[in-house]
């Protein structure tokens, strides 16, 4: 059984994985739910370095939850100024240090490929928590196992995409890792200087998955039955003006969703800020804090895969 895709690999990207790895993972989820208020002993002995050079609240805790409920300990870093790497060590040297220490270390980086970086470096297995604009592989993960929990399936719904799409690493991964099923449609819904990236684009070709670029939620609202919203990603807009101009340019309301399917599902990796009315929190359409629960057990599976630990 150690003998996956995961057992002493990177995760890196949604790229690098199959359909069948995922559906082992959730399979593996769905073991580690009925642990999630027990303490497991299958990492006992094991140490899990958390390595967040970028804040984060979710994903680091639900890192440290996961590996503490399988019996691991954490050690962690959190933020540039309180390392060594502000007195100039570079982040080469961190993961070295991190690498003896630990089995395995989750990173988050501001920087694109920073992730595959550590991994060329560390021995033990690296998993990306994200990296600037580009990878969010877990979050993926997560996002796609709390739609199969909803609906059954993950095949031949409709998906609609919204938000900014060009700089939002979660909604990019989540991209990729539909691709690894069979939408009926995918809806890209952005503003025009929020659009999806060319790689992206050039993915979805290369994999035969239909879909189609829209400018408002409105057009395809009817259609849906997952509606997959990321905020604005300021801190990664180069030019404050550039932000100013897209600033509140999308906001699914309680009017729109007048015309939606009553079984839509919204999900959302959080943080939210200003793109969901909070009036629709509380009803059936708002998936969200679900998904954000079930981060924990998909985290669990995932530490235990790339570790090798049965449930
Ligand atoms: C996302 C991220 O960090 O990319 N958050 C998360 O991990 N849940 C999405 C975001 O910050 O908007």
């Amino acid at each position: 059984m150690k003998e996956t895709t995961f057992y002493h690999h990177d995760v890196l990207s949604m790229l690098d994985f199959r359909r069948e790895d995922l559906e082992l993972l959730f399979n593996y989820t769905e073991e580690m739910h009925k642990y999630t208020n027990t303490k497991l002993s299958l990492l006992l002995g094991k140490v899990v370095s958390l390595a967040f050079f970028e804040p984060s609240t979710r994903t680091r805790l639900s890192f440290e939850v996961a590996a503490k409920r399988l019996g691991a300990d954490v050690i962690s870093i959190t933020g540039e100024e309180s390392l060594s790497i502000s007195k100039g060590e570079s982040l080469a040297d961190t993961i070295r240090m991190l690498d003896t220490y630990s089995d395995l270390i989750v990173i988050r980086h501001r920087y694109e490929g920073a992730a595959r970086y550590a991994a060329e470096i560390a021995e033990h297995p690296v998993i990306n928590a994200g990296d600037g604009k580009q990878h969010h592989p877990t979050q993926a993960m997560i996002d796609l196992y709390t739609i199969k929990k909803l609906f059954g399936t993950i095949d031949g719904l409709s998906y609609g995409v919204l938000g900014d799409l060009r700089y939002g690493r979660a909604s990019t991964s989540f991209i990729y890792g539909l691709t690894l099923f069979k939408p009926k449609k995918l809806y890209l819904i952005s503003p025009e200087s929020l659009r999806v990236r060319e790689e992206v684009l050039q993915v979805l070709k290369e994999r035969g998955i239909v879909f189609e670029e829209k400018r408002s939620l409105g057009e395809v609202i009817g259609e849906l039955d997952v509606l997959y919203v990321i905020r604005i990603q300021k801190e990664r807009i180069p030019d404050p003006m550039e932000y100013e101009k897209v600033r509140g340019s999308y906001k699914v309301t309680l009017d729109l969703l007048k015309y939606a399917k009553k079984e839509l599902k919204i999900l959302h990796p959080l943080p939210k800020v200003d793109e969901i009315d909070e009036r629709i929190d509380n009803t059936p359409y708002a998936a969200y804090f679900i998904q954000a629960k079930y981060g924990v057990s998909v985290r669990m599976a995932l530490l235990a895969l790339v570790l090798g630990a049965e449930p």
